[in-house]
């Protein structure tokens, strides 16, 4: 695997690619890889010549600096699991290179993405998301980019940036890799401790009993059960709610046809756990 840690670099690489005839296949991460990123490299040596993962944990989008400070990070493990994948390139970009002193911060119009579910609760997060991936696209220019479901919200949000700024990539979007017991694959997981591991299964446990249950008229009763369970067993929640899966309007009253996603974002001690399924 070739490790590449200058822009202008990996620009040059992917040009004469392209001239070459290659497919590029796309995987940003912020690193502390698991078995949810690796299936997307698998994924993309599947559909691609050339695979490339970049790895940046990107500031603009924490909005809390001790989430960042905390994020894992595990390069020496993750250069190891890449190798294990064949992925053929790892960017490492630098913050000088991607936020110049001097640029002009660009605002991405996002809709109602930007104040619903993730956006309500962490203010500007999906703007450092398409800060960040935008300039990842630039450089990088991939037929195919591939994002991980259990980012729902951020894969609808990347999906309209590059729509909007008529990016011409692909957007693939893969099915969340889960441990054995359901638990969702993240690298945040890495600081949950034996008893927490097993807590946290009430996140998918809620999601699945939503999928039982569901019936079509008014939702309120039952993303107010989903709550008031994650609350019993000790979570924070920030939402427990049901949404038109192609969307993402949050659905109160289901005409019992319109594909529907459920989400969570709860707080299991100081760690924030979100995951989803489609209903
Ligand atoms: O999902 C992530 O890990 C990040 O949000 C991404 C897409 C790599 C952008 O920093």
């Amino acid at each position: 695997m070739i490790i590449i840690k200058r822009t202008q670099k990996i620009k040059d690489l992917v040009n004469k690619s392209h001239l070459d005839g290659n497919k590029i296949g796309f995987v940003p991460t912020m690193g502390a890889l698991h078995d949810g990123h690796i299936s997307l490299i698998k994924k993309s040596k599947s559909q691609n010549s050339l695979t490339i993962c970049s790895i940046y944990v990107n500031p603009t989008q924490f909005n809390n600096i001790i989430d960042l400070n905390k994020y894992p990070v595990t390069l020496e493990k993750d250069i190891d699991k890449l190798e294990m994948a064949d992925c053929d390139i790892l960017f490492l970009p630098s913050t000088e290179e991607m936020y110049m002193n001097n640029e002009i911060k660009e605002h991405y119009d996002l809709g109602m993405l930007e104040h619903i579910l993730e956006g309500k609760y962490r203010p500007g997060h999906f703007q450092g998301v398409c800060t960040i991936v935008d300039k990842l696209l630039k450089a990088i220019k991939p037929n195919t980019l591939y994002l991980g479901k259990k980012d729902y919200q951020q894969c609808m949000v990347i999906n309209k940036m590059i729509t909007d700024k008529k990016y011409e990539v692909r957007l693939e979007i893969c099915e969340t890799i889960r441990e054995p017991r359901g638990l969702a694959m993240s690298s945040r997981n890495l600081r949950l401790n034996e008893v927490e591991k097993i807590d946290a299964l009430k996140i998918i446990e809620t999601l699945i009993n939503i999928k039982k249950d569901i019936k079509p008229g008014n939702l309120e009763e039952i993303k107010i059960n989903a709550t008031k369970y994650l609350t019993k067993n000790g979570y924070k929640v920030d939402y427990t709610e049901i949404a038109d899966a192609a969307t993402l309007e949050i659905v109160s009253d289901w005409d019992g046809k319109a594909k529907l996603v459920a989400l969570v974002a709860a707080y299991l001690n100081n760690l924030r756990l979100i995951d989803n399924i489609i209903l």
